[in-house]
């Protein structure tokens, strides 16, 4: 039953994909499914069975998004990123410090790169962040302004960034993180050489500057309704008093396990009676590492919870998460002893939240039993001739242990016989078959996974085997 399992479904969903691919293979001539890898591609696990997360989105009139890293959108998390979202935000590559590192002189290659790749995906692109205290250069941070001298130098560069990409950025974070958590007003340099009027005089000129992106203000521990949240609202509403372009509010959602607000739809609700749309623009969920299946199965419900706060308020435009990938994610550099934040865990393998996200989106799951063993494994022919065959097999450890030296046995149900194999020392007995690590591949840490291969011989039937047992404990198949 899900929900209740010991194991991630992922790992059920991943083998099952996988297997469904070898199945093909055993059952006829090698197809371009095949695998070739330790793994199957993401797209082919995705093609065979994984809800896709933009459509499922759309379908609810919302974007599913997530903070990228340009020079990584190739390969495997490339794949991902424009298979399951529909909007994505460079998670440093337009930043101030990023683009204007020194003044007048910009860069653009990695700004150019995400918008490139959201155009080339049909995704919408959250330009992130036009005005913020941090990753700024020092020649900003550290210059001798008058309010006149910084407006001016902070106006030129929302023109000339929110310019170069007019018509091509869906949502702007114009302002980014104004607050203090008591509400009152962060000192930046901004705020203490231009004062209150600046957050303004930036969204006046980013409406210049590109007038069909909407235009937000970002900041964090807004999700629930709080002094600093109130302090957020109070200034939307003054602004829309005043008729300062502002269209959205984003809530961030650095989040802790166990610490969803439990006003975070009532907040959304508020901002939408407002008058302004409001996004969840950052969300990640961290614990501490290494994860429990109790803690993973806990991320499922807070992200399906916020991602249905968010689908629930006719308002709320969209989710990005900071990073779908734990292999991507700011928490393990900030956070000591934190980590697993996002839905996808290093290896692309997507996490219980995946399938939380998911649900809140109205997928419904088929009903497939979860894996009960504290393995994995995948079997697959990966091509067959008259008597003989070449078989990869994938032995994950999905326990929370490390493995240290392993034996995998399987019985054959049809005569065959291995005469050669890699990666792992394999023995026959009558049809009773061990394999076992080899010097090298003997550790299996917690989520990762050995492969091996071997050439066999057949004659009448090639059946795969069934049944896998690891140091003598079942494997799930
Ligand atoms: O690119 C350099 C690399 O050359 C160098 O070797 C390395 C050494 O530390 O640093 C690299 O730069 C890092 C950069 O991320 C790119 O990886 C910076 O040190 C690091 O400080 C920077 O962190 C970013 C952080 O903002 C800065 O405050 C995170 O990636 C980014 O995810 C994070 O994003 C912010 C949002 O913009 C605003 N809200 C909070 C969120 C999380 O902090």
């Amino acid at each position: 039953m899900r929900g209740t399992s010991m194991k991630p479904q992922s790992l059920r969903r991943a083998a099952s994909a996988f297997l469904a691919a070898a199945s093909l293979v055993i059952g006829g001539a090698t197809s371009g499914h095949a695998a070739t890898g330790p793994e199957p591609a993401a797209t082919e696990r995705q093609a065979a069975a994984e809800p896709v997360l933009r459509d499922l989105a759309a379908a609810k009139g919302i974007y599913y998004g997530t903070a990228v890293t340009a020079s990584k959108l190739n390969g495997t998390y490339g794949t991902i990123t424009g298979e399951q979202f529909d909007s994505i935000t460079p998670g440093n590559e337009m930043k101030w410090g990023s683009v204007e590192a020194t003044r007048g002189s910009f860069t653009w290659s990695g700004a150019d790169a995400v918008v490139a790749f959201a155009e080339a995906h049909a995704q919408k692109v959250r330009g992130h962040t036009l005005v913020w205290h941090s990753q700024l250069p020092n020649w900003v941070s550290n210059g001798s302004w008058t309010a006149d001298t910084l407006r001016t130098v902070m106006t030129d560069h929302i023109a000339t960034e929110a310019g170069r990409y007019q018509g091509r950025i869906d949502h702007w974070d114009v302002v980014n993180e104004p607050f203090n958590e008591d509400g009152t007003r962060r000192q930046s340099v901004f705020q203490t050489a231009i004062g209150d009027s600046y957050i303004a005089d930036a969204l006046r000129a980013a409406r210049a500057a590109d007038p069909a992106a909407k235009l937000y203000v970002n900041d964090y521990n807004v999700e629930g309704v709080n002094a600093k949240s109130t302090a957020l609202y109070n200034l939307v509403k003054s602004l829309k008093e005043q008729g300062v372009p502002i269209d959205g509010v984003g809530l961030q959602a650095h989040l802790i396990l166990g610490q969803v607000p439990s006003t975070l739809q009532a907040n959304i609700q508020r901002f939408a009676d407002l008058g302004v749309d409001v996004a969840i623009t950052e969300l990640d969920i961290r614990m501490t590492v290494p994860p429990t299946t109790a803690q993973l199965a806990q991320q499922k419900a807070e992200y399906k919870a916020v991602t249905a706060a968010c689908a629930a308020v006719a308002r709320c435009e969209g989710v990005t998460v900071w990073g779908f990938t734990d292999s991507d994610s700011w928490i393990p550099d900030v956070f000591t002893g934190y980590g697993a934040a996002t839905p996808y865990d290093e290896n692309f393998q997507p996490k219980p939240a995946y399938y939380g996200i998911a649900e809140a989106l109205g997928w419904v799951d088929d009903g497939t039993p979860e894996p009960v063993g504290a393995c994995v494994v995948t079997y697959a022919v990966q091509s067959q001739w008259n008597t003989g065959f070449t078989a990869q097999v994938t032995l994950r450890n999905t326990s929370t242990t490390a493995v240290n030296g392993w034996r995998l046995a399987w019985t054959w149900p049809a005569g065959q016989s291995v005469t050669q194999a890699w990666n792992a020392t394999v023995t026959q007995s009558g049809s009773a078959v061990t394999a076992a690590n080899a010097s090298y591949n003997a550790a299996v840490p917690p989520g990762a996974a050995v492969t091996f291969g071997f050439n066999g011989s057949w004659s009448g039937g090639n059946t795969a085997p069934t049944a896998f047992t690891l140091n003598g404990t079942a494997c799930t198949t």
